[in-house]
C-alpha cells in the first residue's frame, strides 16, 4: 500500500472491529502473525513502520509523530474509523504519539511490554553507540546484542523457530532504518503526562521476564491510566505475542471481547 507516499507492506486480514499492532524495534509486521492468526472474528492490521527500510532523513528527530501520522492515514486509506491501537514496545511509543495527535480514531489501546517515560541520558548514549556499531557492522550485529534482551532465557532454548524469526527480522532492517528507528526512540516525549487522560479501555502486557520494560514497570505504568487492566505473562521476555502466542492471545480475546 502507498502510505504517505512510501510502498508500505501490510498483512489485513478477517473482518470485523479493527486491531491495528504495531510492532516492536527492530522487527517488523511479521512478529504479530502468530498472535493475529489466532484472532478471528477481528479485522487485524498490521504494517511495518516506515523504519524498517526508511530513512527519515532530517525527519528523524520527529520520527514518533512520522509513525503516528502514517498510522492515522492507513487507517483512513483502510476506511477505518476507530480502532483498537495495540503497540508493542516501540510500536507503544508509537501508541502514544497517535493519543496526542489522533486521539479520535483509537477505540482502546493494549500497550505491550512498553513505556511511557522518555530515555534517560544514559539509554539515549546507548543508542547512539548502537547506531555507531550498525553504521559499521550492518543491522547483523544487533542479533547477538538484542536475542538475549528479547527473548527470556527459556524461550530461546526452547523455541529454536522464535528464535530464527526474530534473528531474520532483524537482518532484514536497513542500517538508515535501524538509526531513523533509534534517532525517533532517543528524541521521543514523555507520555507521563497522557496516562491519567486515557479515557479508553487499555490493557496493559509485560513479560515476567523483560529485562527492557520490567514487570514492575509494567505495572507501575498501568495503574497511573484510569481502569486499566494489567496482565503479566508468565516466561516470556520482550516478545510475550511471540514467545507465548497462546497464553497472549487469550489475554488479548478477553480483552477484546469485551469491548463489544
Ligand atoms: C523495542 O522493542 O521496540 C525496543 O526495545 C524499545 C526500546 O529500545 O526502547
Amino acid at each position: 500500500m502507498d502510505v504517505r507516499g512510501l510502498p508500505t507492506p501490510v498483512d489485513v486480514l478477517g473482518d470485523g472491529m479493527a486491531i491495528l499492532f504495531l510492532h516492536g524495534f527492530p522487527l517488523d509486521r511479521s512478529m504479530w502473525r502468530p498472535l493475529a492468526s489466532t484472532l478471528a472474528g477481528w479485522q487485524r492490521v498490521a504494517p511495518d513502520l516506515r523504519t524498517v527500510s526508511a530513512d527519515l532523513g532530517d525527519r528523524a528527530a520527529s520520527g514518533m509523530a512520522e509513525l503516528a501520522n502514517d498510522a492515522a492515514a492507513l487507517l483512513d486509506i483502510l476506511a477505518i474509523e476507530r480502532a483498537v491501537v495495540c503497540g508493542l514496545s516501540m510500536g507503544g511509543y508509537v501508541a502514544f504519539e497517535l493519543l496526542r495527535r489522533h486521539r479520535d480514531r483509537i477505540q482502546a489501546l493494549i500497550l505491550s511490554n512498553t513505556r511511557a517515560e522518555p530515555d534517560t541520558a544514559e539509554a539515549a548514549r546507548g543508542r547512539d553507540d548502537l547506531a555507531a556499531l550498525v553504521r559499521e557492522q550492518g543491522p547483523e550485529v544487533l542479533v547477538d546484542r538484542l536475542i538475549p534482551r528479547l527473548l527470556s532465557p527459556t524461550s530461546r532454548e526452547t523455541l529454536p523457530p522464535v528464535v530464527e524469526h526474530v534473528s531474520s527480522m532483524i537482518r532484514s532492517n536497513t542500517v538508515e532504518g535501524v538509526i531513523a528507528a533509534l534517532t525517533a526512540m532517543k528524541h521521543r516525549s514523555d507520555s507521563t503526562p497522557l496516562l491519567s487522560g486515557i479515557t479508553v479501555p487499555t490493557l496493559v502486557v509485560a513479560g515476567e521476564q523483560d529485562p527492557i520494560v520490567p514487570p514492575e514497570a509494567a505495572r507501575a505504568m498501568a495503574a497511573l491510566i484510569p481502569g486499566a487492566q494489567f496482565t503479566l505473562i508468565p516466561g516470556v521476555g520482550h516478545l510475550a505475542p511471540l514467545e507465548e502466542p497462546v497464553a497472549t492471545s487469550r489475554v488479548f480475546g478477553e480483552f477484546l471481547s469485551a469491548l463489544e
